[in-house]
């Protein structure tokens, strides 16, 4: 399986992330450094996680050199205005303990209101180009190397992509589980060499349990001798995106990096009886953003 891909500007990114979503103070530290002692060199993190400081110690205690670690993070909703893109960004970095990213992503196609809490800018999210070209222009400044996106659908992707873009989105950072396999934004996004990243890999804190209990992925865990984990991780890579598995646990930090190539039978196995049920999304903020529209569903809206 690679154990990178390469984006369009030449840079490779690891496939396998440390995910820090829900990984909490006094925890994530040191859940960062066991990553790199196993050897994760990719560490896949937001401003709104609350917990770039911890992350940056950690990078600073690390012997490894930045340059060869993966660091993304993530623009927060209150920050589309593109006035506020920079700074925002100068907040991650100062945190973080570095003057760049290797990846800086819109973490959702949600714009709020500069200040606020959770009031919609509907000029931003109907149309987020303004804010991309902020980002754009962070490429030009050396403050990023690639930018992405994050939980944007088809019509999202492709309203912003119709634009005249100095640098396309490099990534499309989504949900992708058992539960929520999305063939079709896959396939869309081979068509258009865009990456996907999979954030909640096992199906986040609420399913992870039901998905590692599957009989499918237990009897391909027996049939090779690994874990359930290992098993959907690998399956993952073998679908061809980034995985960003979480956990603060040292022994599951180190079985997580560990993918193995699935024989064709078990991966098209694993394939279909993830798309056999209807899709079940496990994050979906919309109802609690009190949003007049789904943002995963809708859009125009
Ligand atoms: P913890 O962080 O306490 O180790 P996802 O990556 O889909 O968001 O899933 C994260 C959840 O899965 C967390 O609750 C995490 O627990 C748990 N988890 C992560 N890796 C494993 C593993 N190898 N085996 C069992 N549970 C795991």
């Amino acid at each position: 399986l690679p154990s990178h891909y390469t984006l369009p500007s030449g840079d490779k990114i690891p496939s396998v992330a440390l995910g820090v979503w829900q990984a909490g103070k006094g925890e994530v530290g040191q859940a960062v450094k066991v990553a790199l002692d196993a050897g994760y060199r990719h560490i896949d993190g937001a401003w709104i996680y609350r917990n770039e400081e911890e992350v940056g110690q950690a990078l600073k205690e690390s012997s490894v050199p930045r340059e060869e670690i993966w660091l993304t993070s993530k623009l927060w909703n209150t920050f589309h205005a593109p006035e506020d893109v920079e700074p925002a960004l100068d907040e991650s970095l100062a945190k973080l303990g570095t003057d760049y990213l290797d990846l800086y992503i819109i973490h959702w196609p949600v714009a709020f209101k500069k200040g606020s809490n959770n009031e919609l800018d509907e000029q931003l999210t109907a149309d987020p180009y303004p804010t991309w070209q902020a980002l754009e222009a962070l490429v030009d400044k050396g403050k990023v190397k690639n930018i992405g996106v994050s939980n944007f659908n088809i019509p999202r992707l492709a309203n912003l992509t119709a634009n005249n873009l100095k640098y396309r989105p490099a990534v499309n950072q989504v949900e992708l589980n058992f539960w929520n396999p999305q063939p079709d934004l896959l396939k869309w996004a081979k068509e258009h060499n865009l990456l996907l990243e999979a954030y909640s890999p096992l199906g986040s804190n609420k399913q992870v349990k039901e998905t590692l209990e599957r009989p499918e992925i237990q009897q391909i865990a027996k049939d090779l001798g690994i874990t359930p984990a290992q098993v959907i991780i690998s399956w993952h890579v073998q679908r061809g995106t980034v995985v960003l598995p979480k956990s603060v646990t040292p022994s599951r930090i180190q079985e997580n990096f560990k993918v193995t190539a699935l024989p064709d039978d078990a991966f098209a196995k694993l394939e279909a009886a993830a798309t056999a049920h209807p899709p079940q999304r496990v994050v979906n903020p919309s109802k609690n953003w009190g949003l007049p529209f789904d943002v995963f569903e809708d859009y125009p809206y």
